[in-house]
C-alpha cells in the first residue's frame, strides 16, 4: 500500500526543481505509483470502486497539490535569491568635467552688480511687460511725442492692464527709474539690469537685448557726480586706467541736460580695444533726471535732483570679450557657449578683478 504521508513529506522536503520532478514522475508519471493505483479502478467491482475510487482520486489530488505548492515555494525562493545577487546600475556616468558655463550676458551683469555695489548702488527690477505710462508717459514721452518713433515698440495685442492702459514689452530699462522712485523714499542709488525689446534685427541688433539702467536721486546732485560715476564704472569694467570719456550733448525726453557718452578706443589686430583717444564709440545715454519725471513720481524737484544713465549690456560684453555678432548671443549654440562662456567659479570680485 502507498504511504500517503511519506509521499507528501518527501515532496515538502524536495529542495530543487529536479528532485521535485523526479517525485512527480515517481508518483504521477505514466508508470507512477498513483497512476498505477488509478489503473486498478477499472478492474474493481462496482461496490469496491465506490469506496476505493474517492480515496484514490483524493490521493492523486493531494499529491498534485503538494507538488504545485512546493514548486511555487521553490520558484519564490529562487527569485528572491536572484534579486539579492543581481544588481542593475541605473546611474549615468558623471562627465569628466562640468559641462555648463555662465553666459557672457550673465557674467557682465554680475560684474556690473559687483562694481556698483561697491559704489553703494542696490540692484532693482521691474516687469518686462510694462504699461504705456511707466515705459513712456511718466518718462516725459507723451503719446504724440516724436521720441516714441525712436523706439520700435512691441505693443501687446489686447494687452490692456486692469486700468485699461495699453501694455508693451518694455523698450528700455528706464521704467525701473519710475517704479523705484514711486516705491522707495530718496536718497536712491540703484542699477537695473534686464531684458528689453525692440522690433529690430541685424548683426548688432536683436529683438530682445539687455540694458542696465542707473539712477541716483539725492539733494544737490550735479553733472559732476554723473561724470565721476561713469568714469569710475567704465575704468573698473574694462579694467584699465586709461579709459577716456567724452560727453556729447544729446536729447532724451527724460533727462535735462542729456549727454551721450563715448569711450576712446584703438584698433589692435583688427579689433577695437578700449583706451586712449584715437577713435570714439558711443556706449551709453545719460543726463540729469528731468524735473517733470521727478514730479511724475510724486517727489518735489526743487528738493530732489539726480542723474540717470542707460547702457547696452550685450554691447559691453562684445567690447570686453571680443564677440562681433550679437545674434550669436541668443542662438544657444553649444560651440559658441563653450568658447565664450565662463566658469561658474569665476565670480567677479573687485579685489581679484571683475573680469574672468
Ligand atoms: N532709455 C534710453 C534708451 O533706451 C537710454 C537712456 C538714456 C537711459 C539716457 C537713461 C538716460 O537713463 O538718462 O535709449
Amino acid at each position: 500500500m502507498i504511504d500517503r504521508e511519506e509521499i507528501l513529506a518527501r515532496i515538502g522536503a524536495a529542495d530543487d526543481a529536479a528532485s521535485l520532478e523526479a517525485l512527480r514522475v515517481e508518483n504521477l508519471g505514466k508508470q507512477g505509483k498513483v497512476t498505477q493505483l488509478l489503473k486498478t479502478l477499472g478492474k474493481m467491482s462496482p461496490d469496491e470502486r465506490k469506496t476505493e475510487g474517492p480515496k484514490i482520486h483524493a490521493l492523486r489530488e493531494a499529491v498534485q497539490g503538494a507538488l504545485d505548492a512546493r514548486k511555487a515555494e521553490l520558484d519564490r525562493a529562487e527569485l528572491e535569491a536572484r534579486l539579492k545577487t543581481e544588481t542593475l546600475d541605473l546611474s549615468l556616468p558623471t562627465p569628466a568635467a562640468p559641462q555648463g558655463s555662465i553666459h557672457p550676458v550673465s557674467q557682465v551683469m554680475d560684474e556690473l552688480a559687483e562694481i556698483f555695489a561697491d559704489l553703494g548702488f542696490a540692484v532693482a527690477e521691474g516687469p518686462e511687460i510694462e504699461d504705456d505710462w511707466h515705459n513712456f508717459g511718466a518718462l516725459n514721452i507723451p503719446e504724440a511725442h516724436p521720441a516714441r518713433a525712436m523706439q520700435d515698440t512691441f505693443y501687446i495685442a489686447q494687452g490692456d492692464n486692469e486700468e485699461g492702459a495699453p501694455q508693451v514689452l518694455r523698450t528700455h530699462t528706464s521704467p525701473v527709474q519710475i517704479r523705484t522712485m514711486m516705491r522707495d523714499k530718496p536718497p536712491l542709488r540703484i542699477i537695473a539690469p534686464g531684458r528689453v525689446y525692440r522690433s529690430d534685427s541685424d548683426a548688432t541688433h536683436t529683438p530682445m537685448f539687455h540694458q542696465v539702467e542707473g539712477l541716483v536721486i539725492d539733494r544737490n546732485i550735479h553733472l559732476g557726480h554723473l561724470k565721476w560715476t561713469l568714469e569710475t564704472f567704465l575704468k573698473a569694467f574694462f579694467e584699465r586706467d586709461d579709459v577716456e570719456l567724452r560727453l556729447r550733448p544729446s536729447y532724451f525726453p527724460f533727462t535735462e541736460p542729456s549727454a551721450e557718452v563715448d569711450v576712446g578706443y584703438s584698433i589692435e589686430n583688427g579689433r577695437p580695444v578700449i583706451g586712449g583717444r584715437e577713435n570714439w564709440m558711443e556706449v551709453l545715454g545719460s543726463g540729469m533726471v528731468h524735473p517733470k519725471v521727478i514730479a511724475n513720481c510724486g517727489l518735489d524737484p526743487d528738493e530732489w535732483q539726480g542723474f540717470a544713465f542707460g547702457c547696452g549690456i550685450d554691447r559691453l560684453a562684445m567690447l570686453k570679450y571680443g564677440m562681433d555678432d550679437l545674434r550669436a548671443f541668443f542662438d544657444a549654440d553649444l560651440r559658441w557657449l563653450r568658447h565664450y562662456g565662463f566658469s561658474f567659479l569665476d565670480t567677479p570680485t573687485l579685489s581679484a578683478g571683475v573680469g574672468a
